[in-house]
């Protein structure tokens, strides 16, 4: 039996899909209380930067769930909104995934060395799609 060598794989991989109707809903009825529950200072800043923020606020909202998803731990008590922060890479606009220490502690005890992400949005609806990369210690094959 030989052994494959170490190379990157999917630890784990998540979707969702978001209604934006209901994202500006929520967004009006609770005001500051969902949003600074949710989503952190420049995922804020970003959004509300846009002529329509809720589709902007959905689709980062549907980046977390993904995550959490592909964590198989849903969003709560291992990882929480705050703990998944949606960036832009400032060249592309390119989503982009950080984890506060406590999302980076849950993803070193699976392995995952990186969070990937891609988001689109329509005018109803807004979904997402994370990756949990990884290294493999190589199977018997
Ligand atoms: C990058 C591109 C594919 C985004 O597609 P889009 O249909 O405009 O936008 P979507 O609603 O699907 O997705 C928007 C999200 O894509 C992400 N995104 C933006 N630029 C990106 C890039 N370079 N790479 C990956 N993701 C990107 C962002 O997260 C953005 O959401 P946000 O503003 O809330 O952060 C698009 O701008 C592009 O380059 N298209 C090329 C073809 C073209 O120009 N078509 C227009 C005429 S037909």
């Amino acid at each position: 039996m030989k052994r494959a060598p170490e190379a990157a794989c999917v630890l784990g991989t998540g979707i969702d899909l978001v209604e934006n109707d209901r994202m500006k809903e929520t967004l009006a009825e609770w005001a500051g209380r969902f949003r600074n529950r949710v989503f952190l200072e420049d995922e804020q800043r970003y959004c509300e930067s846009k002529a329509e923020p809720w589709r902007h606020y959905a689709g980062r909202f549907a980046v977390k769930e993904a995550v959490s998803k592909a964590f198989g731990t849903g969003v709560g008590e291992h990882i929480g909104w705050l703990d998944i922060e949606v960036l832009r890479d400032p060249d592309t606009g390119a989503p982009e995934v950080r984890l506060s220490e406590k999302g980076r502690k849950l993803a070193a005890s699976r392995g995952v060395h990186r969070v990937l992400a891609s988001l689109s949005h329509t005018r109803h609806y807004a979904v997402a799609h994370a990756l949990l990369v990884g290294e493999s210690s190589g199977r018997e094959q």
